[in-house]
């Protein structure tokens, strides 16, 4: 949908039904201000934990906690109405056991309000999305490039250009979508395995460095707005210059204050204003 404006907030549901058709627009949000604008533009907004990098200045989302998780996801769900909503569970809170997941997702969902959480992992993870299906939380998936484990998995790479890691992520991405997960994001991987997955999948796709093919797309809104300049992956585009315009205003700023333009009459209380405006 996304071009049209939604009559309810968009559920699992929707979503799933969505498979093969529209594509699926998504986007992270972390803030209020910034979950109200994109709301009426997507389907989907996620509270990715790559607010660790993006928000606090992290080197990567290993530091991100609960309480910023349900922070930043109880203040994208007051400011919207109709994008499906979902929370990512940080790394560490829900790796050990089915039960300590299903705690953390259960918190997560009670104290925000969102629709649902994404955790990252396959086969490895596919118990605990199981258990938590079965429990009643919805899940997304996330299997490719996993950020939570890049130390371990060789840096922010493509993956899946050798047949063997193409076979392990075609293993991971069922394993997820058999346990129940009702969709799964497909994380810097070559073209061609995002395509043929997205075929073989019965649930949607979300790429974000896969493939055109796949049911839907995700970026991070501060790198597809220009504002997160520090390192901009290949699979990005820019659709505007935030950074650029921030950097412009503080400087026009800085030169009125130094200048004694601003603040102006107008911009005052109990001067004579000059064009009729209340003093
Ligand atoms: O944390 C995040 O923003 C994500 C997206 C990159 C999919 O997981």
């Amino acid at each position: 949908m996304s071009a049209s404006v939604h009559t309810h907030r968009v559920s699992v549901r929707d979503i799933v039904k969505r498979k093969g058709g529209t594509p699926i627009v998504c986007l992270t949000a972390y803030t209020a201000p910034v979950a109200k604008i994109l709301d009426r533009h997507v389907d989907l907004l996620l509270v990715g934990d790559s607010l660790g990098m993006v928000i606090y200045g992290m080197d990567n989302t290993q530091g991100v906690t609960v309480p910023m998780m349900i922070n930043h996801g109880a203040a994208v769900v007051r400011a919207t109405t109709q994008a499906c909503i979902v929370v990512d569970l940080p790394f560490g809170s829900y790796e050990s056991s089915p039960q300590a997941a299903f705690e953390t997702a259960s918190r997560v969902l009670a104290d925000t309000g969102c629709t649902a959480v994404k955790l990252e992992g396959g086969v490895v993870m596919a118990e605990t999305v199981r258990f938590l299906v079965d429990h009643g939380i919805p899940v997304m998936g996330h299997v490719g490039l996993q950020p939570q484990s890049v130390k371990a998995s060789g840096g922010y790479r493509v993956h899946g250009r050798s047949e063997q890691e193409a076979d392990r992520i075609r293993a991971d991405s069922h394993a997820i979508a058999d346990a129940g997960a009702f969709s799964i994001v497909l994380e810097n991987i070559v073209e061609p395995l995002g395509r043929s997955l997205t075929g073989e999948l019965a649930v949607p796709t979300i790429g974000i460095g896969a493939s055109p093919a796949c049911d839907g797309q995700i970026l991070v809104t501060d790198d597809m707005v220009g504002g997160f300049t520090d390192f901009t992956p290949r699979f990005v585009k820019r659709f505007a210059d935030v950074a650029g315009e921030i950097d412009r205003a503080a400087k026009a700023f800085a030169s009125d204050v130094a200048a004694r333009r601003f603040p102006a009459p107008e911009h005052c209380s109990g001067v004579e204003q000059t064009k009729g405006r209340a003093a």
